[in-house]
């Protein structure tokens, strides 16, 4: 009896783990960087591997590359790191140096952009945008720290992205967020709250006094916190990713666990007067929102995906209809709380990558994962349709979000390499990965995901096959 059993597992065990197509592990991983997460790995989609390239920083956030190869980092509330590629056998196959601090400072947290010409580095605190002579060969700023944007304090939403175009070149973009959840104040155009603003920086000289935050030119406002600006080396336009409001009614019903959508955001480009209808717009923070899953929606009426809807407090005076045609809606949306916190687009605009953070106040964690949405090269607009709920497609993803927050790995920071491989901090677990798409077979990166899953499947068999074992010597 035991006996059959035994055999009827093993059966079961040999059926299951063909049906499953587990990965076999790699003993020939010859790659000399050996680093591991020490939480379920994340999961890269078919066609891309990943490494995991640095760790042990506290919060890193922004990252990009300077003219030398090197990745500078912004480690919130400790400064900006500069770490170099020590080693690179390709794919995802690299070792970097130790992370060298070059400027160190607890105010600078998230903002990190350098200048065309890569001499200029922008670093942002939640009030301040300040710049550094930079020089990439010797890997160090020069001198003592300008302002060139001031006046941005608030007290919740702290980040202050910055982009440093490279179609405008002197021009940075920068997000400020909102004040709070709801934030009544950024109704007011003149209050600066959950706006993006272009600064001519190059402008200014050594001596020359700060930009008031309210002096940039006004991309959009009604932006409640657009962490993720990324302008399109293809087309030059200028997208952003907004975080929406956490808590949510409509007609009284708690409506916030699938609404409403996070947003993509189209603002024209910055080297083209003819896409001046694109700038300035109000988008709808905080009187309308978009509308992300329909199912049980109330009041539905003819809203899809992606249109607007007013909030509670202005659904007496505002209209869905005039949620869409007063104020702009977004090109796309996202599943509510995923939290896009960068966006970068593939230098031939066929691709846009961006950081989910994951939810907080979902009773579901979503997020938690890079996903790509396609672009349509010749228009420079998004392929999928305004309504989808599909654009956006996993690349690497957290498998099982019941450990999230605290298990999980959390992206922020995105940037690419000059070899085009996809660089990305993960803030909560202090670490930096690398992606690579269509990388050799034998590249090896893929294995932390697979291996780990591989490990546990063979952890569990060991388990299944000891207790049939010991079942039939107790029979
Ligand atoms: C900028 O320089 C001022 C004056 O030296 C200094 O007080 C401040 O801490 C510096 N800020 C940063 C972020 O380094
Ligand atoms: C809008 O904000 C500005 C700047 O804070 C302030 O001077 C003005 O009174 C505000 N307007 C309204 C209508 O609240
Ligand atoms: C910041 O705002 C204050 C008060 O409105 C103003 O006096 C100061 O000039 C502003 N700073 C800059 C750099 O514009
Ligand atoms: C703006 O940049 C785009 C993309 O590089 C370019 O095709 C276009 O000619 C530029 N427009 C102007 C007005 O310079
Ligand atoms: C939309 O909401 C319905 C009902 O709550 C749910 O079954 C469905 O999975 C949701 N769809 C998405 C894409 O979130
Ligand atoms: C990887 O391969 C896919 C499918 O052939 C292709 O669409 C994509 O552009 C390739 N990506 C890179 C970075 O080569």
């Amino acid at each position: 009896m035991a006996l059959r059993s035994l055999v009827v597992l093993l059966a079961a065990a040999a059926a299951s783990s063909s049906a499953a197509n587990i990965v076999v592990p790699r003993a020939d991983d010859s790659c000399p960087n050996k680093l591991k997460v020490s939480y379920e790995p994340p999961v890269a989609a078919e066609g891309w591997q990943y490494r995991l390239a640095a760790n042990g920083f506290k919060k890193p956030r922004s990252i990009t590359f300077d003219k030398a190869g090197a990745l500078l980092v912004v480690d919130s509330g400790v400064g900006v790191f500069r770490l170099t590629v020590d080693q690179d056998q390709g794919g995802t196959c690299v070792v970097t140096s130790q992370p060298k601090k070059i400027i160190s400072s607890t105010e600078l947290n998230h903002g990190l952009a350098l200048s065309d010409d890569g001499e200029t580095l922008y670093v942002s605190s939640s009030s301040k945008v300040y710049a550094w002579a930079y020089d990439a060969k010797a890997g160090t700023v020069g001198g003592a720290n300008r302002t060139v944007i001031a006046n941005m304090s608030s007290t919740d939403k702290t980040t202050r992205t910055l982009l440093a175009s490279r179609k405008q070149p002197g021009m940075l973009v920068v997000s400020r967020g909102s004040v709070d959840d709801e934030d009544p104040l950024a109704r007011n155009k003149s209050s600066g709250h959950s706006q993006i603003r272009a600064f001519d920086v190059a402008r200014l000289g050594d001596k020359d006094a700060a930009y008031d935050f309210m002096d940039g030119v006004l991309l959009g406002w009604g932006l409640r916190n657009s962490v993720g600006v990324a302008e399109d080396p293809s087309k030059g336009g200028i997208w952003s990713v907004e975080n929406s409001i956490d808590e949510l009614t409509r007609n009284g019903q708690d409506i916030h666990q699938d609404n409403p959508g996070e947003e993509l955001n189209y603002h024209g480009r910055l080297n083209d007067s003819s896409t001046a209808k694109d700038q300035g717009g109000n988008y709808g923070f905080p009187r309308c929102y978009a509308i992300w899953n329909t199912t049980n929606f109330p009041s539905l009426g003819s809203l899809t995906t992606a249109d607007q809807f007013p909030g509670p407090d202005d659904a007496k005076t505002l209209s869905d209809d005039q949620c869409n045609k007063d104020y702009v809606a977004p090109r796309l949306a996202f599943q509510a709380h995923t939290a896009p916190l960068d966006v970068k687009f593939t230098q031939d605009g066929s691709n846009a990558l961006i950081s989910f953070h994951g939810s907080w106040n979902r009773k579901n964690p979503t997020g938690y994962r890079i996903a790509l949405v396609a672009f349509n090269k010749a228009t420079g607009q998004p392929s999928a349709a305004h309504d989808s709920m599909t654009a956006a497609v996993d690349v690497l993803s957290t498998p099982d979000l019941a450990n999230c927050p605290d298990g999980c790995f959390r992206p922020v920071g995105l940037a690419w390499d000059s070899k085009g491989r996809l660089w990305a901090t993960s803030d909560s677990t202090g670490e930096i990965f690398v992606l690579n798409q269509n990388g050799t077979a034998d590249d090896g990166g893929n294995s932390i995901g697979s291996r780990s899953l591989v490990a546990d499947k063979a952890a569990a068999w060991a388990v299944v096959l000891a207790a049939v074992v010991a079942g039939f010597f107790l029979a």
